[in-house]
């Protein structure tokens, strides 16, 4: 969901506003994205680089994520979404580590629905992270095996990987799980990103022929 803070910078206002928008046009992403039927959604929220962004602007996104959750919770219990949260939250202050952890206990039996935020997330640290659990293991090492050491083996292959905001380049998002992905890159700036654009790309995802190597 890349964008937020030039969106507010080209507006002349500053960047958490960006943000804020961000996460309306999130909410409405979902709705669409349920409606349709698809079953599953990922979103980049916090890269484990981001900690490196200015303090404040940190401070603004965690705050934010609060807000999200508080504000979401009745809406994804009542539409038997599964909210599964991607990445080490350790880092995160007590209170959003509460919240999460909540949520995905409130929701861990719905099934119509699973929502994964990918939070404090970086791709080569979950491989890492499957890497070091799988240690003592010792059989060979299967892929089916492997994904069940990963953050949620639950997360199916990404089959439409979307990145807003004109760069063309995958940031450390699950790498593993994207490996067979079709990538659709649009200059659009996250807050602006609506229906038609959503619709857009997932065309641009029918008109594909997946042959996973083989030929046809
Ligand atoms: C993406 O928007 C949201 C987060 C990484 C939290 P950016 O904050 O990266 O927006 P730009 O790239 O500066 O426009
Ligand atoms: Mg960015």
């Amino acid at each position: 969901m890349d964008g937020n803070g030039r969106w507010a910078e080209n507006k002349e206002k500053p960047r958490y506003e960006g943000h804020q928008a961000g996460l309306k046009t999130l909410s409405k992403v979902i709705e669409f994205v349920y409606k349709y039927k698809i079953s599953h959604l990922s979103v980049y929220a916090f890269s484990s680089e981001n900690w490196l962004r200015p303090n404040s602007e940190v401070k603004n996104l965690l705050t934010l994520f609060e807000k999200a959750i508080d504000d979401n919770f009745n809406f994804l219990i009542e539409n038997k979404i599964c909210f599964h949260l991607l990445g080490n939250i350790s880092k995160f202050p007590k209170s959003l580590q509460k919240k999460i952890e909540n949520l995905k206990d409130y929701t861990r039996k719905n099934n119509k629905f699973h929502f994964y935020l990918a939070a404090n997330y970086g791709s080569r640290e979950e491989l890492l992270f499957a890497a070091e659990k799988l240690k003592i293991h010792r059989k060979p090492i299967t892929e089916t095996i492997f994904k069940k050491a990963m953050y949620v083996p639950k997360l199916p292959d990404v089959d439409l990987l979307i990145r807003t905001g004109g760069e063309t380049r995958l940031s450390n998002f699950l790498l593993w799980q994207s490996a067979y992905a079709e990538i659709y890159f649009t200059k659009i700036l996250w807050p602006d990103f609506n229906k038609k654009n959503l619709d857009n790309a997932l065309s641009f995802f029918d008109k594909k022929v997946r042959k996973f190597g083989k030929i046809n």
